[in-house]
């Protein structure tokens, strides 16, 4: 087996941190939280999080861990060594490439929403605070040529990195840049709780009411949403854990590393939750208009000047708003830079493609992609619909709440019956030396509990069962 370099327990912790808090957490979970329900989403969200992402996140660490391979390898080598021939030795190695692709596609409207906020960061010093509204946010997306070019200046930063190959460079500046963003989030929070009426939004994020879930949907809906917002988040079902936990020295201790990644995620979506959505019911309270009709996409970036401006008033609030989005625009970028590692991986690795080609070539694979996404936000061609979806939130939906589970089921179904739990359990416990209190559990989970989780919850969410 071919030796790989190795990172340190922090090393690892700050890495997968990195791919793991992202937009993810500060964009698309308030956003979800605010139309699917509110507490009920959340409740849902933190139930998969515990009981799906942390099993998950230490089921494709094991993996990429025991292989030392990226995912495509790692399920090869591994469904080989377990005596699978032919056809499902190829579904397997198949897995592996669904989480490459998965990857491709996530980076396509990433991008674009990354540019969104890039935008902001030069809007955020040019436009009087209390005028961002949504109106604004609106008008800045479709457009026709200001948002592809944010969106192609972020995705060339992200290429110009994994060319360079500094990403580890990157990283380390997340050391401090990391905590800058989660105590500006605290301030931010704290701003947004103290507007008066703020409290109605406390109250739809924190009580549970299915009545909302019904109105969002079902409650089949909402919790798909909230296990896709799960995936999505943690980076499951894409590689991205196997990846990184393929540079984990056999002395690391697997299961106490991936309890810090959920946790510190799950930290940043809800302190993200409170700068949003109290901050939007309080501007409604003022302004009659309907919160739940506020709370989509965008909503960010009509909150945080709102509540900003509203506690520290103009110079002062742009400042911080504008240190803000430039943080966001940070955290985007450590997590696109792992996206595009694991892609070019595969190439690298399974086409023998050499970096620097495989990089660009994924860069402008992506940027045509881009384009398209972003002008579905036009005129142009936001007739294109699935489901009621232009083509950018198609494919979000495509990835969180398809391909994202289906390649987390197929993880389980892979520990639990190819590799066997037992086997993941003695490369988790390094042989039997270090305690892991919950093997069973574990056990259970890979080849019962999660497949049917993820089976039922998906099945209802595409409105196959009802509930
Ligand atoms: N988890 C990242 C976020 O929350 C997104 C991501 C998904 C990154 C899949 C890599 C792979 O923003």
């Amino acid at each position: 087996m071919e030796k790989r370099e190795h990172f340190s327990k922090l090393g690892h912790v700050l890495v997968a941190a990195g791919s793991a808090v992202g937009l993810g957490n500060i964009w698309k979970f308030p956003t979800l939280a605010g139309q699917n329900g509110g507490g009920i989403f959340i409740l849902f969200y933190l139930f998969f999080v515990l009981v799906v992402g942390v099993p998950l996140i230490l089921g494709e660490s094991t993996i990429g861990r025991y292989a030392q391979k990226g995912p495509v390898d790692a399920y090869h080598n591994i469904a080989a060594e377990c005596g699978q021939k032919g056809f499902s030795l190829k579904f397997w190695t198949f897995l592996g490439f669904t989480g490459a692709f998965a990857n491709f596609i996530i980076l396509c409207y990433y991008s674009v929403i990354a540019g969104w906020i890039l935008q902001y960061c030069i809007k955020v010093l040019l436009v009087p605070l209390n005028e961002m509204d949504m109106a604004l946010f609106g008008a800045s997306i479709s457009s026709y040529v200001t948002p592809i070019v944010y969106a192609l200046v972020f995705l060339a930063v992200t290429i110009y990195i994994d060319v360079k190959g500094i990403t580890a460079g990157v990283e380390k500046c997340s050391k401090f840049l990391m905590p800058l963003l989660i105590v500006l989030l605290i301030v931010c929070a704290v701003c947004s709780l103290s507007l008066p009426g703020s409290i109605e939004g406390v109250k739809y994020m924190l009580i549970p009411n299915t009545n909302n879930a019904v109105n969002a949907g079902s409650m089949g809906y909402v919790a798909l949403a909230a296990l896709g917002q799960c995936f999505f988040s943690l980076s499951l079902g894409t590689g991205q854990m196997i990846t990184l936990g393929s540079y984990l020295g056999k002395d690391s201790k697997l299961a106490s590393q991936s309890y810090g990644i959920p946790a510190v995620d799950t930290g940043v979506a809800l302190l993200a939750g409170f700068v949003t959505l109290p901050a939007v019911f309080a501007v409604a309270s003022v302004t009659g208009i309907d919160p739940t009709s506020q709370t989509g996409p965008g909503m960010l970036m009509y909150a945080l000047p709102q509540s900003l401006y509203a506690a520290f008033g103009s110079t002062f609030g742009t400042i911080i708003a504008f240190l803000m989005f430039l943080l966001v625009c940070f955290a985007a970028l450590t997590s696109t830079t792992s996206m595009v590692t694991v892609t070019a991986s595969y190439l690298e690795e399974y086409k023998h493609v050499e970096h620097r080609k495989a990089t660009i070539g994924i860069g402008l694979g992506v940027a045509v992609v881009s384009v398209i996404c972003s002008l579905s936000n036009t005129p142009l061609l936001d007739s294109i619909t699935f489901g009621g979806m232009n083509i950018q939130d198609s494919l979000d939906w495509f990835i969180s709440n398809l391909l994202m589970p289906f390649g987390a089921f197929f993880m389980c179904v892979f520990i639990g019956y190819i590799w066997k739990a037992q086997n993941a359990i003695k490369e988790i416990t390094n042989d039997g030396t270090v305690k892991f209190s919950w093997a069973t559990g574990f056990k259970w989970i890979m080849m019962v509990v999660d497949p049917l989780i993820i089976l039922v919850v998906f099945l209802s969410g595409i409105g196959i069962l009802k509930f």
